[in-house]
């Protein structure tokens, strides 16, 4: 029998890069947040052997490149379990980077095997796995409000920011991650006198800080509770307003950003405008997701998020109104 599952998008509140490792990857910090578009997927184990992908998106390969066909390889090992493993994308979320498409296939694709050959793997296996498999393939395994840590593939979930109305932008531009990264290194070697934003090009400091700006965002929440009509800094909060806005004044004043937006934003100027069409419809927070191209903004109400995509659509840019989905929803909808 087939085993149908949502496979879920992410978008990163705030990145910082860090030190080039050894390894070839970078240190990073980011806060990732699953967010409620979606892929399907389906998964099903017959008589045989062997690993097939099938997919409504021709841009999707489905040879053993593909993340789901390299996490079923380790998974089946790991698991113990024989047959021949079909593997149905059903294609939703534009393939346009930034909002961990692929990898949230590859998570859907495990936890849906896992069902359907009836066999269960340890939490820590899981995760093991989908590390091994790419470096934001483990966030999907935490879902809602999660840290970022190591490469990426260190996630631990933080309290959960309540469900907030979102416009994902997703503009026809292809933005290549290791490229970005790259482009970092060269903007970090340069000197902190090529940007003013870079005052601080040491990069294990540059990690220390993003830990206290989020720790400070996420305490800020609590401490708001008990300051009815008052956030945190002192800015009067009206009574009425959505549950979301509180949170999110707190982050936009702990100032987090993603620092990606300051090689790609120069590269390609339509996503630093699709960011200020956002901000100016209303977003109380608009940035690039991870890499990008996709872009988003956080908006105070439902509405407001509605308008502002059918504006972004109008400019000619895809865009869509969704709604961040916190760790109870993510997994309700995955189960259900
Ligand atoms: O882990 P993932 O497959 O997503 O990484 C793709 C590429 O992005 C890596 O090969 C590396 O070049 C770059 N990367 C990096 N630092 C990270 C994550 C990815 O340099 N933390």
């Amino acid at each position: 029998m087939a085993i149908t599952v949502p496979s879920f998008a992410k978008i990163n509140l705030g990145l910082r890069i860090g030190a080039l490792r050894p390894d070839g990857f970078h240190e990073l910090r980011t806060v990732y947040q699953t967010i409620a578009l979606h892929d399907i997927i389906s998964v099903s184990v017959g008589r045989g052997s062997g690993i097939e992908i099938r997919c409504n998106d021709s841009r999707v390969p489905t040879d053993e490149s593909n993340t789901c066909y390299r996490i079923v390889e380790r998974a089946m090992v790991e698991l113990k379990a024989t047959g021949r493993v079909v593997i149905e994308i059903e294609k939703r979320l534009p393939v346009q980077g930034g909002l961990g498409g692929a990898s949230g296939n590859a998570v859907a694709t495990l936890l849906a095997l896992e069902r359907a050959s009836k066999k269960e793997m340890s939490a820590p296996a899981r995760l093991r796995i989908a590390a091994e498999v790419g470096s934001d393939l483990p966030l999907f395994l935490v879902g809602g409000t999660i840290l970022g840590a190591g490469r990426g593939e260190e996630v631990y979930p933080v309290p959960d920011l309540p469900a907030i109305p979102c416009v994902v932008a997703t503009p026809e531009i292809g933005v290549s991650t290791p490229k970005a990264f790259a482009d970092w290194d060269l903007l970090v070697s340069r000197g902190p006198q090529v940007t003013d934003k870079l005052t601080r090009p040491v990069a294990s400091d540059r990690m220390s800080e993003f830990g206290r700006v989020l720790s400070a965002w996420l305490s800020s929440q609590s401490q708001s509770k008990y300051k009815p009509g008052r956030a945190l800094s002192g800015v009067p909060v009206s009574k009425g307003r959505g549950r979301a806005e509180t949170p999110l004044l707190d982050l936009v004043r702990t100032g987090i950003e993603n620092d990606f937006e300051q090689v790609v934003f120069p590269k390609c100027p339509e996503l630093r405008e699709v960011k200020r069409v956002l901000v100016s419809a209303g977003a109380v927070y608009a940035s690039l997701s991870g890499s990008g191209s996709a872009t988003y903004g956080l908006f105070a109400s439902r509405e407001a998020a509605v308008k502002a995509a059918a504006r972004l659509r109008k400019d000619g840019i895809p865009a869509t109104a969704t709604t961040t989905l916190t760790r109870p929803q993510y997994w309700k909808k995955i189960f259900d």
